[in-house]
């Protein structure tokens, strides 16, 4: 048996399924290069056939990227893994992943189909899938909870059929590690032909135990490929996460015994983009990528890491790509210095265009915060990454007034597609009154469900603020967010970019957890 660890991710596909995490298309681009430089194995990037948004988001992904395999979710059925096969038709590697549920719970009360049925469609699509691409994947949703029998029955099937891996997902995070263990070590042991397919493991994280369960079915059960998803982001209480399989990996190599080929130092910053992108904050608490993984505050651990720094520390902040807030540039730096600075931070821009738009934004921030740190950078950037055409609303200008003791009053002109708007409102607070104003515009209805700031560059007042908008109106839930050194304006941008994506309106078809 190989000793790599294959590492699957699945942000842009099942963490992109958790309610608010939808991205656009140009975001997704935007993380699927970053996974690329992370070096992932495989790119779960979408599931082509539940939108047409998602459909092009797989196809762009597929011609953009190189390195990585890239891979669409497919139901196992004809229609989904054409659509599949299709929007992967430019990728350098590509893999189809196709499933259906196992269990008797899902098969009996959520398919409404027999045993025998379940049986036939999986062979049938996995059939259909080795005909149209070399690799396939197969997963039997709630795996864990299925009759062994039953499951032996398909995977030996569908590896007659083609499928190189087959994935035993733990849809709904019941299982516990030694048990999880065992059960793939059970199939494996028992499938005639499961040397023929590389295992891999699915796990979500609503006991919180997804990351121990992955790690089992890969030392006891024998599994060479985890699936996850950046800070663990996913349905519910999310999933396996990606840069704690990999640091327990590389940290412990003396138990673990298995390489991987992720390049670390990404793993702070594919964090951030996906925490910026998303709006989903990560706990300071976080292991690898929280504030304060690394952060050292009794005077003991801090006596003890400057004397030695093992002493406290299993791993190096830099080593996973933390690095300390560096002034990069200020209201003085020129183009090229900016471009380069994109480069660096592996900011790949699309056009001069954008790099231009991207500079004036840089300039105009310059002029209001002397010190720019990268994190300013990402975050500027990653408002540029929302194209011109699905920016109907833009924030034009916005003034408000608060006094201690009497009620705040703010002004908001905003463009409406080419129609310019002003509006006016008081409200509880300055945020209140200008989020007030836009809705008397704009008129959505709808309800939000989440609102928090948070400093871009922690210790310092100076420090931009990100706002994160939560809307929920017609059964979708979005997430806008906006950066700006003043929290009303960022505010005003974040509730206004969550209306651009209520107003994308893209259809989608749920997958599964
Ligand atoms: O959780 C699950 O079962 C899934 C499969 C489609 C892999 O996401
Ligand atoms: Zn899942």
């Amino acid at each position: 048996m190989t000793d790599k660890l294959i590492i699957f991710d699945t942000t842009l596909r099942d963490g992109e399924q958790s309610p608010g995490a939808s991205m656009t298309r140009e975001e997704k681009l935007r993380i699927a290069r970053q996974l690329e430089r992370l070096r992932v194995d495989v790119i779960e990037a979408g599931f082509a056939a539940s939108s047409n948004g998602d459909f092009e988001a797989v196809r762009g992904i597929a011609e953009a990227i190189r390195e990585s395999t890239v891979c669409s979710l497919a139901r196992a059925n004809d229609r989904d893994i054409g659509r599949a096969a299709e929007a992967l038709k430019s990728a350098a590697r590509a893999r189809i992943h196709t499933f259906i549920a196992t269990s008797e719970l899902h098969m009996e009360k959520k398919l409404r189909m027999t045993r025998e049925q379940v049986f036939e469609q999986a062979k049938l699509a996995v059939r259909f899938a080795r005909n149209l691409c070399g690799d396939v994947e197969f997963s039997a949703e709630d795996g864990y909870r299925s009759d062994p029998d039953f499951l032996c029955r398909v995977i030996e099937a569908v590896i007659d059929e083609g499928a190189t891996t087959i994935n035993i997902p733990d849809t709904v995070g019941y299982a516990v590690p030694e048990l999880y263990g065992q059960f793939i070590l059970n199939l494996r042991q028992r499938v005639p032909n499961a040397h023929k397919a590389v295992w891999s493991v699915h796990c979500h994280n609503d006991l919180g135990m997804a990351v121990a369960n992955s790690l089992a079915g890969v030392m006891i059960g024998g599994a060479r490929q985890v699936e996850c998803t950046i800070n663990g982001l996913g349905e519910r209480a999310g999933n396996c996460s990606l840069e704690e399989v990999v640091m327990a990996v590389r940290t412990r190599r003396d138990y673990f015994g298995l390489t991987v080929g992720i390049d670390a130092t990404q793993i702070v910053p594919a964090s951030r983009m996906v925490s910026q992108t998303t709006g989903f904050v990560v706990q300071p608490n976080k292991a690898v990528v929280g504030a304060n993984a690394f952060a050292h505050a009794s005077g003991i651990h801090q006596d003890g890491v400057l004397k030695a720094r093992d002493t406290y520390e299993i791993m190096r902040a830099e080593d996973v790509g933390w690095a300390a807030n560096k002034i990069v540039l200020g209201k003085l730096s020129g183009r090229n210095a900016f471009k380069q600075r994109l480069q660096d931070l592996g900011i790949e821009l699309e056009s001069e265009t954008d790099i231009n738009a991207a500079f004036a934004r840089f300039k105009d921030l310059a002029d209001r915060k002397s010190e720019i740190f990268d994190e300013d950078i990402i975050a500027l950037v990653g408002d540029e990454s929302v194209t011109r055409e699905q920016e109907h609303y833009r924030l034009l200008a916005l003034s408000q007034q608060s006094a201690m003791g009497e009620r705040p009053h703010a002004r908001v002109a905003f463009a409406a597609g080419n129609v310019e708007k002003h509006a006016e409102s008081d409200g509880n607070g300055p945020v209140d009154a200008s989020l007030k104003a836009i809705e008397s515009m704009v008129n959505s209805g709808a309800e939000m469900m989440l609102y928090s700031v948070n400093a871009i560059t922690s210790g310092s007042t100076e420090s931009q603020g990100e706002v994160t908008v939560r809307l929920q109106h017609g059964g979708r839930v979005v997430n806008g967010v906006g950066a700006d050194p003043d929290i009303v304006v960022a505010s005003a941008k974040a509730y206004l970019s969550a209306l651009n994506k209520l107003h994308s309106n893209a259809e989608r078809v749920a997958a599964q957890g």
